[in-house]
């Protein structure tokens, strides 16, 4: 009996002390942050089950939050025509205010996204589909409307200076002293000088701001978010067939990215972004004092596996494999070899405060919530040399993964494109030669007889 009461008294007091850490350092703790892109909004988004299942404190929205502009379909032939080399039309089109207002009601009304934000904190930033224009930058002339709407989406106070600014760039802190995260999240539209142009992605004014950001009070954690994938370069290994969007096609700019955080002297950094339809991770060990790294999840509901008939899902992991990429965190527990996961999906972080050294695991998850493809981070790994406070044991002893994608020797990197070309050869010779070939023989032969 007087054992049971002084348990009792024990659990009270402690519960008491917990309150009262909480209450006295003002914030939560936050160990759950989940994120995600690409969501279609006229599709169904079962997705969101998995993600409530995780209850993560807080949510991150990385960009095609809403499918804002019109996408005309595939045309070859016909008065509009949107692909081959006679196209006479854009394929995307922007939508008008209405129209956008529309699509995000639709969005912030989906069932399982309305549960999610009754329990979880909402933010956001967007990419082009949302901002209103298939590969848009800073030329785009909607971008103070498109602002707004995503503004209002994410319920932004009225009298909030993120309305006042140009561009939809801000940033977050969670939790108490020892245990902050720090979110960041880069507008990579508003600013962005045209593709190919080697140009600026931020804009100056960005870019003045994130520094202030990354030498401001440090954190345990620095999430960087950004709509494009910052690490990986796909298009090293797509191109020249086609481009992909990301960091990489503004080398100068990248650049100034990783110097920025390496001047800056902040541990803890890693990156995450949306945009391209699968999941991946990648590494980068040579841009900081420490590795880089970059989860991408994408999308929600748009996802590459599902833009092709299902008996053709191999195809995707045939292309995987065709585009190599040196940064990839290839790790045995992934869903496939590739480790690449092009099934609709979210990103999960969960930081563990009490592990020693404190540990962040970031997931792909599926719309299960089972994981895809995962790593575990311990914070002693994402520290600058001479502030490595006393732990030199790292996790795993990795291969340095420090050349880019366009180092990989030619055959390797243009294996897509040969492969594209060869089969075009092939279906050429069989489709227009071959009939001509045979019919003549076959006339020859008639006229012989
Ligand atoms: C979104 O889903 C709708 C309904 O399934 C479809 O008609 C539309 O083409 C999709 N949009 C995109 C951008 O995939
Ligand atoms: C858009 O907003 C920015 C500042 O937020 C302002 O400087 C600019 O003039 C606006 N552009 C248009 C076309 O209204
Ligand atoms: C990424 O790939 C593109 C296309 O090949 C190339 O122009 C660019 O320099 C690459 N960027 C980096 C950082 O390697």
């Amino acid at each position: 009996m007087t054992t049971m009461v002084l348990w009792t008294w024990l659990i009270t007091i402690l519960h008491v002390l917990v309150v009262v850490g909480v209450c006295a350092s003002g914030e939560p703790v936050v160990s759950r942050i989940a994120f995600g892109s690409c969501a279609n909004q006229s599709s169904p988004q079962p997705i969101w089950n998995g993600i409530i299942d995780f209850d993560p404190q807080v949510f991150i929205w990385l960009g095609d939050n809403i499918y804002g502009d019109v996408k005309r379909p595939f045309k070859l032939f016909g008065r509009e025509r949107t692909i081959g080399p006679w196209k006479n039309v854009p394929r995307f089109v922007p939508a008008s205010e209405t129209e956008m207002q529309f699509k995000y009601k639709k969005a912030k009304s989906n069932a399982g996204y309305s549960l999610l934000r009754k329990k979880t904190q909402v933010i956001g930033t967007w990419d082009d589909h949302d901002y209103g224009l298939n590969d848009a930058g800073k030329e785009f002339s909607g971008k103070n409307i498109s602002q707004r709407l995503l503004l209002d989406f994410l319920d932004e106070p009225h009298d909030s200076p993120r309305r006042k600014q140009a561009g939809v760039y801000a940033s977050y802190m969670f939790g108490p002293k020892g245990k902050e995260i720090k979110v960041i999240l880069l507008d990579t539209r508003y600013h962005r000088d045209p593709l190919f142009t080697d140009g600026s992605i931020l804009g100056d004014s960005q870019w003045a701001w994130l520094k202030k950001e990354l030498y401001g009070p440090r954190t345990e954690v620095t999430i960087i978010g950004s709509s494009i994938q910052v690490i990986s370069n796909l298009s090293a290994t797509t191109g020249p067939l086609f481009y992909m969007e990301s960091w990489g096609r503004f080398p100068r700019e990248r650049n100034r990215l990783f110097q920025l955080i390496a001047k800056s002297k902040r541990d803890g950094v890693f990156f995450i972004s949306g945009d391209v339809h699968f999941g991946e991770i990648v590494r980068y060990d040579c841009a900081t004092g420490y590795p880089l790294y970059d989860i991408t999840s994408s999308g929600l509901t748009q996802a590459v596996e599902n833009a092709i008939p299902r008996p053709l899902a191999f195809l995707v992991e045939l292309v995987a494999w065709l585009t190599p990429t040196t940064m990839r965190v290839i790790e045995p527990r992934c869903r496939y070899r590739s480790c690449t996961y092009g099934q609709p999906n979210f990103g999960a972080i969960e930081v563990d405060w009490g592990a020693m050294p404190v540990t962040v695991k970031v997931e792909v998850r599926d719309v299960n919530g089972d994981s895809a493809t995962s790593v575990n981070i311990p914070l002693s790994e994402l520290q600058n040399e001479g502030t490595n406070h006393g732990s030199t044991v790292k996790s795993v002893e990795l291969q340095k993964q420090c050349s880019l994608e366009i180092d990989l020797p030619w055959i390797v990197r243009y294996r897509l494109a040969f492969l594209f070309f060869f089969a075009s050869a092939v279906f050429l010779l069989s489709v227009v030669i071959a009939p001509i070939i045979l019919s003549r023989r076959v006339f020859g032969k008639c006229k012989f007889d």
